[in-house]
């Protein structure tokens, strides 16, 4: 018997769309398997790992763990939605600058959770980006170049904010 599917309306990276999807589905496989959007991972699928983190309505969100219905109508950004038609975002500069960089299945929710963190300030403390990345696992680092990525990008969104200002 097919899969009963509901409508769902999205707005992922800025785009709209409308998909018909299981109805059990949760945002995660929404976003890999109907969108094609495979930078959100799925680790452990269980809402323990944050490799699936992106994030809703500029809150870093486990995406294997929330229904595609409580997505409806609400922002979603995903890690190919970070950058822009100017360039990288300057957390992907930093991760880049600092050697911070960690496999695809880690760095695509790190990243997520460090852009949330960074939408809410651009002062934070090193012990704040800690707790955001609390969440985002990876045996594979010592996470300090990950904090020294977060720290300059933070620096660099200081800086750009201010040149911003004095141009009006
Ligand atoms: S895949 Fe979602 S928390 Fe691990
Ligand atoms: S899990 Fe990605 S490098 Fe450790």
């Amino acid at each position: 018997m097919p899969a009963v599917t509901q409508i769902v309306r999205l707005n992922v990276n800025g785009d709209l769309r409308e998909i018909g999807v299981p109805m059990h589905f949760t945002l995660l496989e929404t976003l890999r398997y109907e969108l094609g959007l495979t930078g959100s991972k799925q680790g452990c699928d269980k809402g323990d790992c944050g490799a699936c983190t992106v994030i809703l309505d500029g809150r870093p969100t486990l995406s294997c763990i929330t229904p595609v219905c409580e997505a409806e109508g609400h922002s979603v950004i995903t890690v190919e939605g970070l950058a822009d038609a100017d360039g990288p975002h300057p957390l992907q500069d930093a991760f880049d600058l600092h050697g911070a960089a960690q496999c695809g299945f880690c760095t695509p929710g790190i990243l997520c959770s460090a852009i949330a963190l960074l939408e809410q300030t651009t002062s934070p403390s090193r012990r704040e980006v800690k707790e955001a990345l609390a969440g985002n696992l990876c045996r594979c680092t010592g996470y300090s170049k990950i904090y020294d990525a977060v720290m300059s990008a933070a620096q660099r969104l200081q800086v750009e904010a201010h040149l911003d200002r004095s141009h009006r």
